[in-house]
């Protein structure tokens, strides 16, 4: 049973998803515990009532010094003997120290088809640049934001009349289903990492789609 921090900053949807995909009868992983950087998090409230530990390591306790902030928050996971971190809505870039100590098992979703729109309102950029297609992507963490090696992507249209709200709302659907998957491969053991890409062993290929269509 591969052990999971989930790292969150707010409302908590992904990691609920995570929970939830864990709490099924034969799924590989558990939710080990729920850390947040911002104490009015809501979804620690949720956690805690799963019965999940859950821990606040506050960055503003560390002021500008981001390595005793990421020192104390890696004591608080090693804690629980975990052996992957997911971020999940998680608002703090992590410094090359973090992110070495976790290679390769420290994992992230973004609401878009990276390496298109990193940052943050990227619905709204996927909008405004008239893309046709949008949609989620789960990946390796690397030190550079929203970058390293993608596990999987969800597509989802974009549609004439979205707005930054309906769209989110499209791609959210599919965050919570690719982010269970993902961490289901992982969990399996079928996530390997080559030349900074993935390979997943036994997976289809899906088929193509376009937009708009005839
Ligand atoms: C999600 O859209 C996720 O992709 C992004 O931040 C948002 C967090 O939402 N990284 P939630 O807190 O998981 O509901």
């Amino acid at each position: 049973m591969l052990k999971v921090a989930v790292l969150i900053s707010g409302r908590g949807s992904n990691m609920k998803s995570l929970v939830n995909a864990c709490q099924q009868e034969g799924f590989p992983a558990q939710i080990a515990c729920v850390i947040s950087n911002k104490p009015e998090a809501q979804g620690l409230v949720w956690a805690a009532e799963q019965g999940i530990p859950t821990a606040v390591v506050n960055h503003r306790d560390y002021g500008k010094d981001r390595e005793a902030f990421e020192k104390a928050l890696h004591a608080e996971i090693t804690k629980h003997g975990v052996r992957l971190v997911c971020l999940a809505g998680f608002l703090r870039l992590l410094t090359p120290w973090f992110v070495t100590q976790w290679l390769d098992r420290l994992v992230n979703i973004h609401p878009s088809l990276l390496p298109a729109f990193p940052g943050l309102h990227v619905q709204q950029a996927a909008i405004d640049y008239g893309a046709r297609f949008s949609g989620c992507t789960v990946h390796f963490v690397r030190s550079e934001m929203d970058h390293g090696p993608i596990i999987v992507q969800a597509a989802v249209p974009v549609l004439a009349h979205d707005t930054e709200d309906t769209l989110a709302a499209r791609i959210l659907e599919f965050e919570h289903k690719i982010y269970p998957q993902a961490l289901r491969w992982i969990a399996e053991g079928r996530v390997n990492v080559h030349d900074e890409k993935c390979f997943i062993a036994d997976v289809n290929a899906p088929p193509s789609t376009i937009n708009p269509c005839s």
